[in-house]
């Protein structure tokens, strides 16, 4: 497998000419639209100010002076979440690589971080944050990630991480009117505030919320062959607010059938039979052979629950490092002694460190979480939540390979793959804290065919695609 991931972000391309339009648009509109006695002045303010934090959010995206200056290399958010940067092709705000990079330290010598980056388009709509839940909010993770292992800064260097970020935009570093707009300009442009009168902490609260903004205007575009199929045949795009995923999934299904009797059922190029085969393996939940119980978790219209479930991707990888039946015997402590979360159980199994082991979730859900079922006590939930990981979207995956929290499968194939084995690992009561609907995917090898041709129709178009070189 090819890698190539140090590759800088076009962004500046971008920005200037958004900029050269907003310079002309001063000097051929403004005095014509002065003279008219500016109608409309809301609304165009309203643009500029769109245009300005977006401009704010690119540039704070792809800062990587963020980075700490004793990593080998300096990183910035748009190094792991790239778009069109790559030769190789278009992105999903995500890198190529099963673990993102990160930069070297002496006293944390490694090069993987923890886990695959996710696609950031529509992110913002997770009521949690990272596969593990982490982070309640955008702003949280944005904070957390300025001075955390991703930019290079190690556990308990936070005070330096945010006093770099301030030199940066406000302090020591900041632009000074010889070497260009300044993040100064921009913020007043954007949100009408003066960093430069802030304290730290305000400033750092604005570069929050500039690049939570910046994250929050990432969405994925319904104008998938999936979204015109489901429009062309009038079905609805997601269940009702009332209705469970299954009871809209039969009800779609039922939909379907009809409109094929009827000869009805309107299909082209874009969205055809294997995919139509395939939406109804995805749809399925009636346990017999052919029944994928995807759409139990995976709901649209962004294709996934938000929630947290172990599906026996930790467990696979633990087991491939120690041995079959190797994760079932890993001490994991109970709800009263388990101090959570715990370094050892967010880390990537290794032959070397026996007891280390990636437990999702468990390190961070509250034991008083709404997850947590009324006749469950606070131990039997904490073994339920070992291993899960948040459900991933499933629109764009052609931008987003490899698959998995861990990055470990570099095809859908291969993805869908571990979860048929797995499903047949959990009815055989062999996935520890398997999650209960994991034993209720019934797939077969061509349902896997008919799935990848159904899951393909979620891809909008981004540009060039990565050539299947694996
Ligand atoms: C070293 C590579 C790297 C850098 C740099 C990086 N990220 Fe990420 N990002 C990741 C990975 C990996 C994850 C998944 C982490 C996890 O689940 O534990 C992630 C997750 C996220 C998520 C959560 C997505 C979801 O669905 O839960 C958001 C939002 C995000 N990153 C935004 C940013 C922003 C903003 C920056 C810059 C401040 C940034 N990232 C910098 C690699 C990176
Ligand atoms: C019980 C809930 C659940 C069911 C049922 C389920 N999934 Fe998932 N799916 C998940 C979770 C959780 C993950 C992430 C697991 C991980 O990384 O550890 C995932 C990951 C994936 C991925 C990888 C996506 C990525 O970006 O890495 C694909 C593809 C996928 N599922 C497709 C399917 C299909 C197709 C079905 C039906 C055959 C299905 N899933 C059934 C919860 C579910």
């Amino acid at each position: 497998m090819r890698i190539s991931i140090r590759k800088h972000p076009s962004r500046t391309i971008q920005q200037s000419s958004g900029l050269a339009v907003l310079v002309m648009f001063s000097v051929v509109c403004l005095p014509a639209v002065l003279a008219a006695g500016w109608p409309g002045h809301g609304r165009r303010h309203a643009v500029s100010v769109a245009q300005g934090r977006s401009e704010l959010g690119a540039r704070l995206f792809a800062e990587d002076r963020f980075s700490s200056p004793n990593g080998d290399f300096r990183q910035s958010c748009a190094h792991c979440h790239m778009t069109n940067q790559d030769p190789e092709g278009a992105r999903a705000y995500t890198d190529f690589l099963p673990r993102s990079w990160v930069p070297w330290r002496s006293t944390d010598p490694r090069r993987d971080g923890l886990r695959n980056a996710p696609t950031l388009l529509d992110s913002s709509e997770m009521p949690r944050l990272h596969f593990d839940g982490e982070f309640g909010s955008l702003k949280e993770l944005v904070k957390g990630t300025l001075s955390g292992r991703s930019l290079g800064w190690l556990p308990g260097e936070e005070k330096q991480a945010f006093a770099q970020a301030y030199a940066v935009v406000a302090g020591a570093q900041r632009e000074t009117a010889k070497s260009g707009q300044s993040y100064a300009e921009l913020f007043k442009e954007a949100y009408s505030v003066d960093i430069i009168s802030m304290t730290q902490d305000q400033v750092l609260d604005w570069v929050a919320t500039a690049l939570s903004d910046f994250v929050r205007g990432l969405k994925s575009e319904r104008t998938t062959p999936y979204d015109e199929f489901i429009r062309l045949n009038g079905l609805d795009e997601s269940p009702s607010a009332a209705e469970t995923p299954t009871a809209y999934s039969s009800r779609i299904l039922k939909k379907l059938s009809d409109l094929q009797a009827q000869k009805r059922l309107k299909l082209n190029a874009r969205f055809n039979q294997a995919a139509l085969a395939g939406l109804k393996v995805f749809l399925r939940c009636d346990q017999r052979p052919g029944a994928g119980n995807c759409v139990a978790c995976h709901a649209p219209p962004l294709f996934s629950d938000f929630r947290f479930h172990n599906m026996g991707i930790s467990q696979g990888e633990y087991d491939k490092a120690h041995g079959d039946g190797a994760f079932a015997q890993l001490m994991i402590p109970d709800a009263a002694s388990a101090a959570r979360p715990a370094a050892q159980f967010k880390e990537t199994a290794s032959a070397a460190k026996p007891a280390q082991a990636d437990l999702g979730y468990w390190n961070f859900v509250r034991l008083d979480s709404p997850d947590r079922r009324p006749d469950e006590t606070a131990d039997s939930f904490l073994r339920r939540m070992i291993a899960t990981f948040k459900t991933p979207t499933l629109r764009n995956l052609a931008y987003s390979q490899p698959y998995m929290h861990n990055g470990m499968y570099p095809t859908l194939e291969d993805a869908l793959s571990e979860l048929m084995a797995n499903s047949d690992l959990a009815r055989a009561g062999r996935v520890r804290s398997a999650d209960e609907l994991l034993s209720k995917i019934r797939i077969s090898k061509a349902d896997i065919a008919a799935l990848t041709a159904f899951l393909s129709t979620l891809n909008q178009d981004l540009g060039k695609t990565r050539d299947a070189d694996y």
